[in-house]
């Protein structure tokens, strides 16, 4: 496969992600964290095409109906029991090689970058997938109770870079928050 993966996620310390179907942190509101979801998914450099975001079901309805489908985005949803996508979304898909299979053959030609945005099955596969893979990671630096976890990023597979193209290395805060934006490459072997 050519194409590089993306995922993107905010961690908690303990690597959480999520609560009750939401975030850990609900209702506190990162706007510029979310604000730098939306355009690191959103941009694409290449006229006339659009980014794909690949997630699973719960992600998908975790996301406020007002805001699905993420706009300018080609949105595909995984699911094993759905047979159809749910109301909103452009593309079902039964696992994930069928997703990538998708963007690679019918959208290929409209689709430009491949951002998987959660949960926690999808970023495992995803982090299992050969080829380059990207994590764009937002370190939140406040422990929230959690139930839903990002896998580990080990050093033997994954390495931080020093710097990245749109992306911030400085110390975030808002709402009383901290936070760090950190970007780990796959090592090939
Ligand atoms: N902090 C962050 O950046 C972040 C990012 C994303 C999500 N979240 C949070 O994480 C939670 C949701 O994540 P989650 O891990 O619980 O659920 P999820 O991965 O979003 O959804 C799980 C469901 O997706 C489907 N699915 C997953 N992998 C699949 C595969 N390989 N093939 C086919 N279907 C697949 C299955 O749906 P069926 O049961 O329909 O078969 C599965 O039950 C929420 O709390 C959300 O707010 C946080």
């Amino acid at each position: 496969m050519s194409r590089v993966l993306n995922a993107i996620v905010a961690v908690c310390p303990d690597f959480g992600i999520g609560k009750n179907g939401t975030l850990p942190w609900h209702p506190i509101n990162l706007r510029n964290e979310m604000k730098h979801f939306q355009t690191m998914t959103q941009t694409s450099p290449v006229e006339g095409k659009q980014n794909v975001v690949i997630m699973g079901r719960k992600t998908w309805f975790s996301i406020p109906e007002n805001h699905r489908p993420l706009r300018n985005r080609i949105n595909i949803v995984l699911s094993r029991q759905y047979k159809a996508p749910p109301t909103g979304a452009h593309y079902l898909a039964a696992d994930f090689s069928s997703a990538i299979r998708l963007v690679e053959t019918k959208l290929s030609d409209q689709a430009d970058q491949i951002w998987v945005i959660g949960g926690n099955s999808v970023y495992k596969e995803m982090m299992e997938e050969p080829g380059t893979k990207r994590l764009l990671v937002t370190r939140i630096m406040k422990q929230f109770d959690c139930d839903t976890y990002f896998p580990p990023i080990t050093p033997d597979k994954f390495r931080l870079l020093p710097q990245f193209p749109g992306v911030s290395m400085e110390l975030q805060e808002e709402q009383g928050v901290q936070y760090r934006y950190e970007v780990y490459e796959s090592i090939e072997n």
